[in-house]
């Protein structure tokens, strides 16, 4: 089989084959994806879930973090996404400011990512108030994932983009964090940027499947930034990304090369262009030395 080769139909990914799976002790793969290739990259190659995460606000707009991000731009992505997908699990990240308010607005903003990007669930950060808003969504229909350990829409009352619960009480506030939300009835939970440590003595207490990212190997899958993965985005990577491509630097190479192809008159060559009929060509060329244009009609002077 090719590598580009389509994978054989597999059975749409649902909230039960997620289950399943913690159940089995299979690790669950999700990746992010912004749009309609990169989805169909993750469909492609097999993912379980994909998370069209408000890491688009670095990777694919230019933000210098994620809090900018609007609700408005990350329904457009994750339709886009929508449209690359038909066997994934599909999360739409709810963005800064979009949900923390109350749980009318935090309904209101999950039913947008479910009716207007056709996500299957909505994640969003934190413990605290953002139990109740979970409870709330999941109260409506909507299933959500939550989000605990490093969560950079707050990065900054955390200190920075840096690793959380390193002390036993540090430790403790995640662990009550991610048990609330998982009693809030969220489907899934991700571990970011926490000791492998904390994760292994917190695993035993989760029923839910904790996707982790940074967080060590005990969890029941994992997740990396699609951009970060592939050597797309060229910002700061965090510790934990493993880059499993160089594409950026392939991007770079195949413009260099068509920008030298133009400049050196290489591109195009006869076989990207298109033929006139011989007969054609020669009546072109004499309407054209007699002054008439080609459909009879002379040229003003
Ligand atoms: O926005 C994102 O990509 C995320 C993942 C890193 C979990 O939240």
């Amino acid at each position: 089989m090719s590598a580009h080769a389509p994978v054989a139909k597999r059975p749409s990914v649902s909230l039960s084959t997620l289950a399943e799976k913690k159940a089995l002790g299979e690790p669950i793969v999700m990746v992010t994806a912004y749009d309609y290739p990169s989805a169909q990259v993750a469909e492609t190659a097999g993912v379980d879930m994909v998370l069209v995460g408000d890491s688009a606000a670095m990777t694919v707009l230019g933000y210098p973090s994620t809090v900018p991000v609007s609700t408005d731009e990350m329904l457009m992505l994750a339709a886009a996404a929508r449209r690359g997908l038909t066997t994934p699990f599909l999360v739409g990240d709810l963005p800064f400011g979009s949900y923390e308010a109350s749980d009318e607005q935090a309904i209101a903003t999950a039913q947008r990512f479910v009716k207007e990007a056709g996500c299957d669930a909505v994640k969003l950060e934190r413990g605290g108030s953002s139990v109740d808003r979970a409870a709330a969504i999941v109260g409506a229909g909507i299933p959500v994932m939550g989000h605990v350990g490093l969560t950079p829409q707050t990065a900054t009352a955390l200190g920075g983009y840096r690793s959380q619960g390193r002390t036993a009480e540090r430790a403790m506030e995640v662990v009550e964090d991610a048990l609330a939300l998982q009693e809030a009835g969220c489907f899934a939970i991700v571990f970011e940027a926490v000791p492998s440590q904390l994760t292994e003595m917190l695993m035993p207490q989760v029923e839910i499947p904790v996707i982790g990212i940074g967080a060590g190997p005990a969890t029941d899958g994992q997740v990396l930034v699609f951009h970060d993965l592939l050597g797309i985005y060229d910002g700061h990577a965090a510790r934990f990304v493993k880059r499993y491509g160089d594409i950026r630097e392939s991007m770079v190479q195949g413009v260099e090369a068509y920008a030298a192809d133009v400049r050196d008159r290489r591109y195009p060559e006869p076989a990207h262009g298109y033929d006139m009929a011989p007969d054609e060509v020669e009546r072109l060329r004499g309407a054209l030395s007699s002054g008439a244009s080609p459909r009879g009609a002379r040229r003003p002077a």
